[in-house]
């Protein structure tokens, strides 16, 4: 099973979410489908103290749904994967709580957002934080190597979610955490909208049903453990919001655990 429509080009698809993230990681002052930046993270609930020790330009090009470090609950030493990286924000909070013992891979297919992370990361002597150039679907890392992955308004990105989500618990140890935010509907989105790249890029076209979505993390061999509702979030442009109310896209952030 996948989420890929017949009639939408996937390869289409990707040129245009790395244009867009692109635009991100070096425009983050433009106006987007959706909102970006330091108030952004502030109103889904990042704590303030938490992004004061973050190097503030990943956070100008943060483009996150949710909050859910406090689902992932990273602990000093531990190995931690962030599937979507972008400019680095969650990956470099998450480098603070594993601390010098521990350490993050983020991977991201858009070089811009690549090379930006990384040298931030440099700059701000974060040396437990590392980018790789990667997909979701298959994360250049070693299979049962993460104590926790994390992911924040990528998965909706994807057009083979049951890859991203196997591929999620294979680099995990058992017992390991997976704890995102992503984007949801519910209501089944028709293909006008799943076949629209551009809403696809605006992190709603990808979306899945909320059920659907639920049940392929547990078929990929986890056990969902919270889910919760992000009602701070919001879409911006006047062709995302009606879609947004049309077929009740929202945000969660998720707790799961590999079996
Ligand atoms: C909405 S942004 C979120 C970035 C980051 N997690 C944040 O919160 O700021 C989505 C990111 O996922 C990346 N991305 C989307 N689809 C991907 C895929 N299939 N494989 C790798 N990266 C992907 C994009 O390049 C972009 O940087």
């Amino acid at each position: 099973m996948t989420t890929t429509e017949r009639r939408l080009d996937t390869a289409d698809l990707t040129e245009r979410v790395k244009g867009m993230y692109q635009e991100v990681a070096l425009h983050p002052d433009h106006d987007f489908h959706f909102e970006t930046g330091r108030p952004l993270a502030e109103r889904l609930g990042y704590p303030a103290a938490d992004l004061d020790r973050v190097p503030a330009a990943a956070i100008d090009s943060f483009a996150g749904v949710g909050y859910f470090l406090d689902l992932a609950a990273i602990a000093p030493g531990e190995a931690v994967l962030d599937l979507g990286s972008g400019s680095g924000t969650d990956a470099f909070l998450a480098a603070l709580a594993a601390g010098e013992e521990g350490s993050v891979i983020g991977i991201d297919m858009t070089a811009e957002q690549l090379a930006k992370a990384t040298d931030l990361a440099a700059e701000g002597g974060i040396a437990s934080a590392e980018f790789r150039q990667g997909q979701i679907e298959g994360p250049p890392v070693d299979p049962g190597s993460i104590d926790c992955v994390i992911s924040n308004g990528v998965v909706n990105l994807s057009p083979d979610k049951p890859a991203v989500f196997a591929a999620a618990a294979a680099a995990l140890r058992p017992g390991g955490r997976l704890a995102i935010a992503d984007i949801v509907t519910a209501a089944q989105l028709p293909e006008g909208v799943t076949c629209d790249a551009s809403l696809w890029a605006a992190c709603i076209g990808g979306a899945m049903q909320r059920d659907r979505y639920l049940e392929t993390i547990e078929a990929a061999g986890l056990e969902i453990l919270e889910v919760r509702a992000n009602d701070r979030y919001r879409f911006v442009s006047d062709r995302a919001d009606d879609a947004t109310r049309k077929y009740g896209a929202t945000s969660i952030s998720l707790l799961a655990r590999r079996r």
